[in-house]
């Protein structure tokens, strides 16, 4: 079986420059890279539905230099995929609370959101200023200001992927072996697939390597 929808925890970029006595910068430039030709081969693949994730909520304590560095690339990003995505038909959704990011980078989400909204051959969705606690806690206050006791069915569409297929592979990059506050909800029955490849390294290869296990997996979803 092919996972539908995949996800993956984008780290070891700071390491990756840190081998070779680069700053931390270079090392989010060539993972900016690397993600640009892994999006485009994960839907050839026929992944329907890709989550990266670019930037937690506990990321934005770092270092301002650091930050201004990423949200530069944010900016690139936007201003030259959106066009290319909606060409190819992939629409782009971002999760996470964007009113931590710089208002030019909102803009720049609500845009291509909008401008790509009507594509219909895959998902690419971003998660930037994103944490699962957080996505969890709003969806509740959601209910609550609702009034209203919910199912799991409900509760679900409440989340910010409230209209996207269930999560099937998690992969993390990167050696660490957790979660870092990412689709915890979500990740309830994913199958998770850890490499020690820093991002930047992460190749199409590895990325096929990954589906085939996945392929070899049995979910039995509690089952026999
Ligand atoms: C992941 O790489 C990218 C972001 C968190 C934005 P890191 O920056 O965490 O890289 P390491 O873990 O320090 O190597
Ligand atoms: C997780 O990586 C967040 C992203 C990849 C965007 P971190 O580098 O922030 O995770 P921790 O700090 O090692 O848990
Ligand atoms: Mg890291």
């Amino acid at each position: 079986m092919k996972p539908q929808h995949v996800a993956i925890i984008m780290d070891g970029n700071g390491r990756w420059a840190q081998r070779r006595l680069l700053p931390r910068s270079a090392g989010h430039r060539a993972g900016f890279r690397r993600m640009l030709e892994l999006s485009e081969y994960a839907f050839e693949r026929g992944v329907s539905c890709l989550t990266l994730y670019a930037l937690s909520t506990e990321n934005l304590s770092r270092p301002q230099e650091e930050l201004d560095e990423l949200f530069g690339l944010f900016r690139t990003y936007f201003a030259e995929q959106t066009e290319r995505l909606r060409e190819r038909g992939i629409r782009i959704l971002s999760i996470g609370d964007r009113t931590l990011l710089p208002a030019d980078i909102q803009g720049m989400i609500s845009d291509a959101e909008t401008m790509t909204a009507s594509g219909t051959a895959g998902t690419l969705v971003l998660a930037i200023a994103y944490g699962g606690r957080q996505e969890i806690v709003r969806a509740v206050n959601r209910a609550v200001k609702e009034g209203r006791e919910v199912t799991e069915a409900e509760f679900s569409a409440l989340l910010y992927t409230g209209d996207l297929p269930p999560l099937d592979l998690l992969i993390r990059t990167g050696k660490e072996t957790r979660l870092s506050n990412f689709l915890l909800y979500q990740s309830a029955y994913a199958e998770l697939y850890f490499s020690k490849k820093l991002f930047p390294d992460f190749t199409k290869g590895d990325l096929d390597k990954a589906f085939k296990a996945y392929s070899l997996r049995d979910r039995r979803f509690g089952r026999i």
